[in-house]
């Protein structure tokens, strides 16, 4: 367990990086947290943190103010959401380059001991996800590169930033490849969000206007692993200590179609079963994706714990409570 460690987490108002900061403040470290957005729009808020930034990490005189007399740093920021934003701002999403550069800059003139960097499964080569049932991504398969146009190819390039940095600067880095987080304080509305909680949030919605169809992207039959926030806290945090440094998966291996969740959804929704209605022409990414966790399970000993089920109910639950709070501001989840 890290304790008693100053850590920096970058994307502290962020969904991941809002779980983390949790965390990591309980195990009893000192954690400085910035982000980009103001401190009212953050995911989460924390007291206990010794210090928050508003402040863009793509400035590297901003990334200089933060990384003195620090131990470890998280970087879980980037400009990101469900296919529905990256599919339609590749430019934005590229632009996260200058985050992890500069960061990791600034990380070496301040001799920071470690640093972690969140990549993704959008950095796999695409033409490896083009059946609907395929068999799980291995680390190996993100060459040659092919990646999710935009997003993808930034995280790609930022993977082999921190690989050089660590070969020519002695900075160690850890690399988190993750498919598709969900969980509580995740984007449910707005256009950001992923589809575990845009599906909630849709089934919700026939639940309570007494509808009897919800809107689907695509044909339903895509295919992808989905891995619960507090799994993808444990399994980063887990790769934090090891002695690992090339990227890994963060998944589980829970394939499923996106049919298949909706109904595991209107069971947990008591809801009698929707009409689908198929939506051809919306992002619909790859055809298939799901994790191979063979390397993680060798190099870290680590597997997911909560079932799909369990972790799509507890989001579920939460959309409910946090979409029908009086004065409820959904926009709180739209700001990037
Ligand atoms: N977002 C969303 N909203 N997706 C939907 C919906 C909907 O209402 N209905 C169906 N889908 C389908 C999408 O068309 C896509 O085929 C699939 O659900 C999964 O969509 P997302 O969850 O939005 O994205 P993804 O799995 O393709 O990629 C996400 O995960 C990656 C990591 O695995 C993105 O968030 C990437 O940014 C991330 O890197």
């Amino acid at each position: 367990m890290i304790k008693n460690k100053k850590i920096l987490i970058v994307g502290a108002g962020g969904f991941i990086g809002g779980h983390l900061v949790k965390r990591l403040l309980s195990d009893g470290n000192t954690v400085v947290a910035s982000d980009i957005k103001p401190k009212e729009f953050w995911f989460q808020d924390f007291e206990k943190a010794k210090n928050f930034y508003e402040m863009d990490m793509k400035d590297i005189g901003n990334c200089r103010k933060v990384t003195k007399d620090i131990d470890y740093v998280f970087n879980m920021a980037c400009n990101m959401g469900g296919m529905g934003f990256i599919e339609n701002n590749k430019a934005e999403c590229m632009q996260s380059v200058l985050i992890n550069t500069n960061l990791l800059i600034a990380c070496k003139e301040d001799k920071v001991e470690k640093y972690f960097f969140s990549s993704s499964a959008c950095a796999y080569n695409k033409n490896k996800q083009q059946e609907v049932f395929i068999d799980g991504l291995k680390e190996s398969d993100a060459y040659p590169a092919d990646p999710e146009d935009g997003y993808g190819w930034e995280k790609l390039f930022s993977e082999r930033m921190c690989r050089h940095f660590m070969e020519d600067y002695g900075i160690q880095v850890r690399v988190a490849r993750y498919h598709n987080i969900y969980g509580p304080y995740g984007t449910y509305d707005g256009g950001r969000e992923k589809a575990p909680a845009a599906l909630c949030r849709k089934v919700l919605k026939a639940k309570k206007n007494n509808e009897n169809n919800i809107e689907v992207w695509g044909d339903g039959k895509q295919t992808r692993t989905f891995l619960y926030i507090d799994d993808c806290v444990d399994g980063t945090l887990r790769l934090f200590e090891s002695d690992y440094s090339e990227p890994v998966n963060i998944g589980s291996d829970e394939q499923v179609s996106i049919n298949q969740m909706i109904e595991i959804i209107e069971k947990i929704s008591n809801i009698k079963k929707l009409e689908k209605i198929y939506q051809l022409d919306k992002p619909k990414g790859v055809r298939g994706r799901s994790s191979n966790n063979d390397l993680v399970k060798k190099v870290l000993n680590w597997s997911y714990n909560i079932k799909l089920k369990d972790g799509l109910k507890k989001t579920y639950e939460w959309i409910d409570l946090e979409s029908s709070k009086e004065g409820s501001n959904l926009n709180r989840f739209t700001k990037s």
